[in-house]
């Protein structure tokens, strides 16, 4: 039977699961896989913790290069994060000839050109599941389950944090600051919860994600980005009374004007099935010429589910002799040739605090037909004695149409453009 070695870099969350799957398990997959899968060593600064989930002393290494250096290795497992110490022994094990299984989603948005690089020099495996998605076999999925079909959309919640936060606003009408402080108490966020409501953690996830369905590198610098920190529970409940649930989605197209990548807040449709992913859950649609629609739904973060994903890579690695490298040229800024659209297509929410007189709304919608936006659905709602608010969706329109149409609006002394949100379709 095939022995494999693993060394796991860094035993905080994901590596502890990884450790736990991999220890517990070692019988199933002699069984199921017809392979040996042993830890062999770990890279933890943390001893106590180490010792806690059972590893034997003589397998605690005190630094990268025992690692590296280790011939019963085979496969180095990153899951340290960041892009310091992790790019370095990721570097380290490939440049020794180690496959490496990661689930570092910045390291590999950000390096993964280099790692690539490294990893095609010295014949080495690279995989990445982990990194998006967590436990979702989303880039299975699109390596070796839909790569028959020209993918033109993907459309996800891949990010969980965010898409706790924006469920509890929506189920219990908690304000932006409870529902994150209640996600940083249950430990989906972060003390500093930055990268994932400002949107990096997903803008990570869509580069990797849409460089593999597009066949074409997408930098992370190409991916717009919009977090939800300025989302109010008021325009979150106008959005249910029109039949819609607020995500934030991560966006990726092919189109004939080229590729439109974006991470912002948008409201979907009530019987979307992205709708029903509710709490820290994710879910990825994606759409191909010849499947049609297929969607992946689970857990996108949390010590077993990514470990689970880290495992499948460890397994795929030791089952397949042969490495598969992109399908595109993997470089740093990515092809010259490739097109990106900035004035994308969207539908549009608008909340406007208008001036509560004669004429007032044929006005506005005077102002919005100028920029050939049409209005889908109206509401109003009396405010102040002198206020009312009104609350517009629109047909599909361009971005820079809807920006300018804003700045229009509030430069005109009509109306006030309270908040804009996009509408996915
Ligand atoms: N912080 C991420 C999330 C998990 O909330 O989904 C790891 O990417």
């Amino acid at each position: 039977m095939k022995k494999v070695g693993v060394a796991i870099l860094g035993l905080g969350v994901v590596g502890g699961g990884t450790y736990k799957i991999l220890t517990e398990h070692e019988e199933f997959f002699r069984r199921t896989q017809e392979v040996e899968i042993s830890v062999e060593s770990v890279l933890e600064l943390n001893r106590e913790r180490a010792i806690a989930l059972g590893v034997p002393e003589e397998k605690i290494a005190g630094n990268i290069a025992e690692v590296v250096c280790n011939s019963d290795v085979d496969i180095v497992v990153e899951t340290i994060g960041g892009v310091g110490a992790a790019r370095e022994f990721v570097l380290d094990a490939l440049n020794a000839g180690k496959t490496v299984v990661t689930s570092n989603k910045e390291l590999f948005c950000k390096y993964s050109h280099e790692l690539e690089r490294a990893a095609k020099r010295h014949n080495a495996g690279l995989y990445f599941e982990a990194s998006c998605v967590g436990g979702v076999p989303v880039i299975r999925t699109l390596l070796d389950g839909v790569q028959s079909n020209e993918i033109y959309s993907m459309m996800g919640i891949i990010n969980g944090t965010t898409n706790y936060i924006l469920t509890r606003m929506a189920k219990c009408g908690c304000s932006y600051e409870d529902a994150l402080k209640e996600a940083q108490a249950l430990g989906y966020a972060e003390a500093d919860p930055s990268a994932d409501v400002e949107g990096f953690d997903a803008a990570y996830k869509l580069s990797i994600l849409a460089s593999l369905a597009f066949h074409t590198k997408v930098p992370f610098a190409k991916v717009f980005r919009e977090g939800i920190a300025d989302v109010t529970k008021e325009d979150i409940q106008n959005g249910k009374a029109l039949g819609y649930c607020l995500k934030l989605l991560a966006i990726g197209k092919q189109t004939h004007s080229g590729i439109e990548v974006r991470v912002h807040p948008a409201f979907v449709k009530e019987g979307h099935p992205l709708a029903a992913v509710d709490g820290s859950f994710n879910a990825v649609y994606i759409s191909g010429d010849s499947v049609g629609d297929v969607m992946l739904y689970g857990r996108g973060a949390g010590e077993m589910p990514t470990g689970s994903a880290i495992v499948s890579d460890i397994i795929y690695a030791a089952t397949h002799s042969e490495n598969k490298y992109s399908t595109f040229k993997n470089t740093a800024t990515g092809d010259k040739e490739t097109n990106y659209v900035a004035d994308f297509k969207s539908a549009y929410y608008f909340r406007l605090t208008v001036t509560d007189r004669a004429g007032a709304l044929a006005k506005i919608a005077a102002l919005f037909a100028k920029y050939n936006i049409s209005i889908e659905e109206l509401l109003q709602k009396s405010g102040d004695e002198k206020t009312a608010t009104l609350i517009l969706v629109t047909h599909e329109t361009h971005e820079f149409a809807a920006k300018n149409a804003v700045a229009r609006i509030n430069a005109s002394g009509l109306a006030h453009v309270e908040s804009v949100l996009r509408v996915a379709q």
